[in-house]
């Protein structure tokens, strides 16, 4: 098993550049996961790794060996890499039973007849297709079929497992399944492994740790509680779970604490943490789960809201409230009746810079 090292990755496709500055690591045995909306770059990334695009600018490196580097014109070809990789399509050969399509990766490299079939029974054993070994693809669910191009994936022992959205074709129930089988087999071989996924929920529940894409450019790398209770930017919280972005003014600031009035003309909340100097309009980051609703106001940091909407969504209440124009989210496991309610916004709530001129890039202006 080895680390990998992203550094400075870019790639153009003539006058388009698809990754700008791409840099990583993922440790030994470590699980990353790339997610983003689809075509911010993460395929094109998990390829280049692969040795199956070729990037522009940058290295890759796996352990001790440079696996591309631009400037010193190093591009190792795919099969010197020593990368499993599962393709979005599982790409099994469809000719070939089972047992060959986990056999090929090892007649490639020229293994011994006596360790192949040591190494596919094992294989399959490991993947829980044992008894499925003579079949042909056409002769297997679809979950059965992401189990192949798993267990030909990792039969030779690779450096670096890389899986393209390899849950993506199950159906729900079998996905959430084959998160935890993935996981379990991932851990036991102890794999360094790269995820891509364009699903937060997956990314959350798998993932050591979660480099956020957007634009073929990174725009947080964190562990899953982080990216999600810290988020770097309004991108990252609206892409990561349920956020509401309310707009405020900065009308206030005393011994740590930051006083915003929502809208234009609505009440005012106060946040923990400062804000720099100059920064006036921005927007409050709380999550649905995080806002208080009640019928009567506890406290003086209660807001009255009008309910515009309400959901049930088994487990809690979700309530589309408003205040002073601006409506948001609040979840709650009270049934709320009436037209009016109070809501309790937290003093933990993330403050984003919103100035018009601001970089889009936005770094939150307090943690
Ligand atoms: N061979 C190619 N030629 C030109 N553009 C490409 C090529 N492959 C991918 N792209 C573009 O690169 C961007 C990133 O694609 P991709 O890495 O597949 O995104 P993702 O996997 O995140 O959905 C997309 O805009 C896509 O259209
Ligand atoms: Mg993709």
């Amino acid at each position: 098993m080895s680390d990998v090292t992203i550094r400075q990755l870019g790639l153009d496709y003539g006058d388009t550049t698809v990754l700008k500055d791409i840099s990583f690591n993922v440790a030994e045995g470590e699980f990353v996961t790339l997610l983003g909306p689809s075509g911010c770059g993460k395929t094109t990334t998990l390829m280049s790794i692969a040795g199956l695009a070729e990037p522009t600018r940058g290295s890759i490196s796996c352990g001790e060996v440079t696996l591309f580097d631009g400037a010193k014109r190093i591009n190792r070809p795919p099969e010197r890499r020593d990368c499993g990789v599962v393709f979005q399509s599982y790409a099994i050969w469809p000719h070939m039973s089972v047992a060959d399509n986990v056999a090929y990766p090892l007649r490639l490299r020229r293994r011994p007849k006596a360790e192949i079939a040591a190494a596919v029974a094992q294989t399959l054993a490991l993947v829980g297709l044992g008894e499925l070994a003579q079949r042909y693809p056409h002769e297997l669910s679809g979950g059965q079929q992401q189990r192949v191009a798993m267990a030909r994936a990792v039969v030779y022992s690779p450096q670096v497992l890389l899986l393209d959205e390899p849950l993506s074709n199950l159906d729900a129930k079998l996905r959430e399944q084959a998160r935890v089988w993935l996981k379990d087999i991932q851990a036991r071989l102890g794999l360094t492994t790269i995820f891509v996924t364009h699903d937060q929920d997956e990314a959350l529940a798998m993932s050591d740790r979660i480099v956020v894409m957007k634009d073929g450019a990174i725009e947080q790398i964190g562990a899953p509680e982080e990216v999600y209770r810290e988020p770097s930017s309004p991108f990252v919280a609206s892409f990561l779970g349920s956020s509401n972005l309310i707009a405020g003014t900065v009308v206030g600031a005393s011994a740590g604490r930051t006083d915003v009035r929502i809208g234009r003309d609505g009440a005012v909340v106060s946040v923990d943490g400062p804000v720099p100097a100059g920064v006036a309009e921005v927007q409050l980051m709380v999550r649905p789960e995080e806002v208080r609703l009640s019928g009567q106001a506890r406290d003086q940091s209660a807001i009255p809201v009008r309910i515009e909407s309400r959901m049930f969504l088994g487990a809690h209440y979700r309530y589309g409230v408003e205040h002073a124009g601006i409506s948001f989210f609040v979840d709650s496991r009270d049934a709320i009746t009436g037209a009016s309610a109070y809501a309790h916004i937290p003093s933990g709530a993330r403050v984003f810079d919103a100035t018009p001129s601001a970089p889009s890039n936005q770094e939150p202006v307090h943690a």
